[in-house]
């Protein structure tokens, strides 16, 4: 039975893969971290598998690597542990260093200390945040970086020393520049969950608006769970090489929107400029169900930008070209489209907030039954 050691096993890429991995026999290892409140929602359903195991390690600790690798002696290593959210490296910018770059130094190291530089074959995930203020769309493997965030810097120093450490001591490790992969479990401040998630609240009368930062960023946006498949193919290539993972199409912070609330049965149309662009509701679809007990009415505005979410620097035109993989892998960009990718997240938030707004009024009827004394 081949083992993986997954960094990251939580995040949302984690989760994906360790439920791939143990699809194919792996035995799965997920390095977590202690946190004051126990919060791995993403794996709790694999907990208990006799194949999957948790250990303690941080990024920002070489010690705790190499024992968590000496112990497990991984056949292959996917180093997913990141600080991952860009707007966040700009308050953190020494955490994200010491973590998306020095960190990936930490696992090359522990590797090569524990004596498997011949036998473990190493997955780093670098992206397509590298590419930065781009400068040829669509992107591929030979595109200059031009990386444009704290955390997209951190990452270019990953990316480098993973290349010197295969040519400098012949290890199996590579990086997949990943375009923005997404999904019902994606963190809930990243743009398309938010979106997804202010779609369901708002039709749900959770959420009165939508206030989100540029909304003409153009990203290359597909679902995490077929990209997960191409991270374990680049492990089994038969060298070590870097490929870029992505759909080939591009679409805006607005499409983004549109087709969301769409699928709730609410045309959008954007009027205005800049800051003072807005997303209005254009037309109500009758017989959409997500609509059913709504309070909308044409014309009201359930979106507006607020400068809380403009970045010092954005990276605004991200297009992937995944001929590569394609090629040379068997890897299929389009399983997954755009349109699906946007229907599979919004039904998942409009079943995760009817549940929650189930729960708040049973909640609500048993405080007023005990009030009264009809339950006790
Ligand atoms: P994510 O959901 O934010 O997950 C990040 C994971 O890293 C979590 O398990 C987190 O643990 C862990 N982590 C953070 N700091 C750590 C530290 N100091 N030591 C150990 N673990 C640490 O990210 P994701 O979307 O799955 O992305 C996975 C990787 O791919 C990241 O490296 C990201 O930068 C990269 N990437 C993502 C995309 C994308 O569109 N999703 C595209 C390109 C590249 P906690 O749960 O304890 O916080
Ligand atoms: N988060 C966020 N919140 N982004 C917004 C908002 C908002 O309210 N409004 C507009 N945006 C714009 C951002 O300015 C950015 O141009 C775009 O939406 C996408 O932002 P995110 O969803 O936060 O993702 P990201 O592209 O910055 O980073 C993600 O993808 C990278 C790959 O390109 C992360 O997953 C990174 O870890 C990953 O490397």
């Amino acid at each position: 039975m081949k083992k993986a050691l997954i960094t990251g096993v939580t995040g949302q890429d984690g989760s994906f893969l360790s439920e791939f991995l143990l699809g194919k026999d792996y035995e799965v290892h997920g390095t977590i971290r202690r946190s004051s409140v126990d919060f791995r929602e993403r794996i709790a359903h694999l907990e208990g598998n006799p194949h999957f195991h948790l250990h303690y390690a941080d990024l920002g600790d070489s010690l705790s690597l190499m024992q968590v690798i000496g112990k497990v002696r991984p056949d292959e290593i996917y180093n997913l542990a990141a600080q991952s959210h860009v707007q966040v490296s700009f308050d953190s910018p020494e955490f994200t260093a010491n973590v998306d770059a020095t960190g990936v130094l930490r696992v090359l190291e522990a590797v090569r200390l524990c004596g498997l530089t011949e036998t473990c074959h190493i997955y780093q995930a670098s992206t397509s945040e590298l590419y930065g203020k781009v400068e040829e769309v669509p992107q591929n493997e030979n595109t200059p970086f031009h990386p444009y965030s704290p955390y997209a810097v951190a990452k270019l120093y990953g990316h480098w020393i993973v290349k010197e450490y295969r040519e400098a001591y012949n290890m199996f490790c590579c990086s997949g520049i990943l375009f923005n992969h997404e999904s019902e479990r994606r963190g809930e401040t990243f743009v398309t969950r938010k979106i997804t998630l202010a779609a369901a609240r708002i039709v749900q009368g959770k959420q009165d608006k939508l206030y989100l930062g540029n909304l003409s960023s153009l990203r290359d946006w597909g679902y995490a769970k077929d990209y997960v498949e191409c991270m374990w193919l680049m492990l089994q290539n038969d060298k070590p090489e870097d490929f870029v993972i992505a759909t080939g199409v591009q679409h805006s912070v607005r499409d983004f929107c549109y087709y969301a609330f769409k699928h709730v049965g609410i045309e959008l149309e954007f009027v205005g400029e800049g800051s003072d662009e807005k997303g209005v509701v254009k037309s109500i679809d009758p017989q959409s169900p997500a609509i059913a007990n709504s309070q909308l009415a044409v014309g009201d505005v359930l979106i507006e930008v607020s400068p809380d979410f403009f970045r010092p620097t954005d990276v605004v035109n991200l297009w992937g070209d995944p001929s590569k993989a394609r090629e040379k892998l068997g890897w299929n960009p389009q399983k997954t489209t755009f349109e699906e990718l946007v229907r599979i997240m919004v039904e998942s938030d409009m079943a995760k907030v009817a549940v929650e707004r189930a729960s708040e009024h049973i909640t609500t009827n048993l405080v007023e039954y005990l009030e009264k004394g009809i339950v006790k």
